[in-house]
């Protein structure tokens, strides 16, 4: 790797306060990936009819994704905010994604092996009514194949997640809870559109987590307007007393377009905190979960005990497949990336003719193994040479080996022999970093591609093709 041609942008400032200041900042909630986009819809339908008529890779891990992309209330800071909930309009979006998830759970691709983890994601799923979220757990239980210890996630907010909601989907099957607080404070709370005041929230998780039957994970967001670093320690503290499960710490990502950005540019809302006063807030929450026992899972996430999986989260980062249902929703089958389309009109129709609701999808990529471990390492903070050896990733640890040593002098990495932890500030600036291994390592294919074709033309030197920086696939996926 020749280290010459990185610049700060991968490697890293030279900084003796790497958490505050080794990056500028973060733009995207993970890191791309590569690989060709397949433009004709004839030929993305054509590709996913192949696979889904095809067989799993043999022990391949396999998810289920589900969308639904309705909310009550529109967060001011939200991206993933997409169709208010209209209970007509949910009723017939339920009836084209029941008739998607039964032509997909028929395929023989989706019944030739159990699943492993199942996430409903949105939106706000646990807005469905009970009587539907009963239906939505039956279904996926009834025409699925799933693993014994498979992990069922439904996500959504505390508001109006009533004792029947909770019980029907208990009784449906699923075994996991993630709700967005975001913040506890009344405050920030009302600022961001947030519906319910900080007694309201802390009393209903005080309530399922008393009813002591599935795991309870809270999200919360660092960043928000009026969310100053006492605001952000009370937050930390309230979830330590909360008994909730589990939690994960996101850093605020600032879309121009949303509400937020808006508020703050029509000077209605203080500016969020910058980037070292959130690196600082991210190094006090990741610390005193630490100092409380709780384990970390990733660099975002934290467990109580062993009851969190945190599984869904885990593999979907991996290569592992993910089978996606519902408008917006995105996944990937044999390296197959693809996003569905999230026009509610598009999807119905789509669906309605029998046909996938697809909006984009992309050719494995070239390196798409290699891509995906590098990605699923930086977000648990571990890179771990004898792990990507038996992963069929021989030789990548010696190959990232000099942009190690340049971030173990710059703070970021802990290396001892064929190891790499991520220090705190390189837990913090974790999605730089692996953004930054992915383009190092293109610019290596695109060097040696160049070397070959010059070998084999024996033509003279041709310049280097920048490395490229692919969009990600960007469909809801449950991940953030
Ligand atoms: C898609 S939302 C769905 C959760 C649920 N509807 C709710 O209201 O909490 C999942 C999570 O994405 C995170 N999220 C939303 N907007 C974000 C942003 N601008 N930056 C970082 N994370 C964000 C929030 O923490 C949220 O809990
Ligand atoms: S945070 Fe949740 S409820 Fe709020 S707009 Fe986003 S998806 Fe909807």
């Amino acid at each position: 790797m020749n280290i010459a041609a990185l610049d700060d942008s991968i490697l890293g400032r030279h900084t003796p306060d790497p958490l505050q200041f080794a990056f500028t900042g973060k733009t995207q909630a993970h890191a791309g990936r590569g690989g060709r986009p397949i433009l004709d819809p004839a030929l993305q339908s054509l590709t996913l009819e192949a696979q889904l008529a095809g067989q799993p890779a043999a022990g391949r891990p396999r998810c289920l994704y589900l969308h639904i992309p309705f909310c009550r209330v529109r967060c001011t800071f939200c991206n993933f905010f997409e169709n208010a909930a209209s209970p007509a309009w949910i009723e017939t979006y339920l009836h084209h994604f029941y008739d998607e998830l039964a032509r997909k759970a028929d395929s023989a691709w989706a019944q030739a092996a159990p699943f492993d983890a199942v996430y409903v994601g949105g939106g706000t799923p646990t807005d469905l009514t009970a009587a539907q979220l009963q239906t939505l757990g039956e279904e996926i239980r009834r025409r699925f194949p799933l693993a014994d210890d498979c992990e069922l996630t439904l996500e959504g907010r505390l508001n109006r997640f009533d004792d029947a909601r909770f019980e029907a989907s208990l009784t449906a099957g699923f075994n996991r809870f993630s709700f967005g607080v975001q913040s506890f404070d009344t405050r920030v709370r009302k600022a961001a559109k947030r519906l319910d005041d900080r007694g309201e929230v802390l009393q209903r998780i005080e309530q399922l987590v008393a009813r002591d039957a599935a795991p309870i994970i809270l999200d919360l967001l660092f960043g928000l307007p009026w969310q100053d670093e006492s605001c952000w320690q009370q937050d930390i503290a309230d979830f330590l007393d909360s008994g909730a499960h589990g939690v994960d710490l996101y850093q605020l990502i600032q879309m121009p377009g949303t509400r937020l950005s808006e508020l703050v540019a029509q000077g209605r809302q203080p500016v969020p905190a910058n980037v070292p006063t959130r690196a600082r807030m991210y190094a006090y929450g990741a610390n005193t979960l630490e100092q409380a026992g709780l384990q970390r899972l990733s660099v975002c996430h934290w467990a109580r005990d062993a009851r969190e999986r945190s599984r869904y989260n885990s593999l979907a980062k991996t290569s592992a497949d993910v089978l996606p249902i519902g408008a917006g929703a995105g996944g990937q089958i044999n390296g197959v990336a693809l996003m569905q389309t999230r026009n509610l009109q598009d999807y119905q129709q789509q669906c309605g003719e029998g046909r996938w609701p697809l909006a984009m999808l992309m050719a494995p990529a070239q390196h798409g193994r290699r891509d995906g471990l590098i990605k699923a390492s930086f977000d648990k903070g571990v890179l771990d040479g004898t792990v990507w050896a038996a992963q069929g990733q021989d030789g990548l640890f010696e190959q990232l080996r000099p942009l190690l040593n340049v971030w173990q002098e710059r703070g970021l990495v802990d290396l001892a022999d064929n190891r790499a932890e991520l220090t705190l500030a390189g837990r913090f600036w974790s999605v730089n970093m692996a953004q930054g291994a992915l383009l190092a390592l293109q610019q290596e294919d695109h060097s040696k591609e160049n070397v070959d074709v010059t070998q084999r033309t024996g033509g003279g030197a041709h310049s280097a093709p920048r490395g490229s920086n692919h969009p990600s696939h960007g469909g809801a996926t449950g991940r953030h």
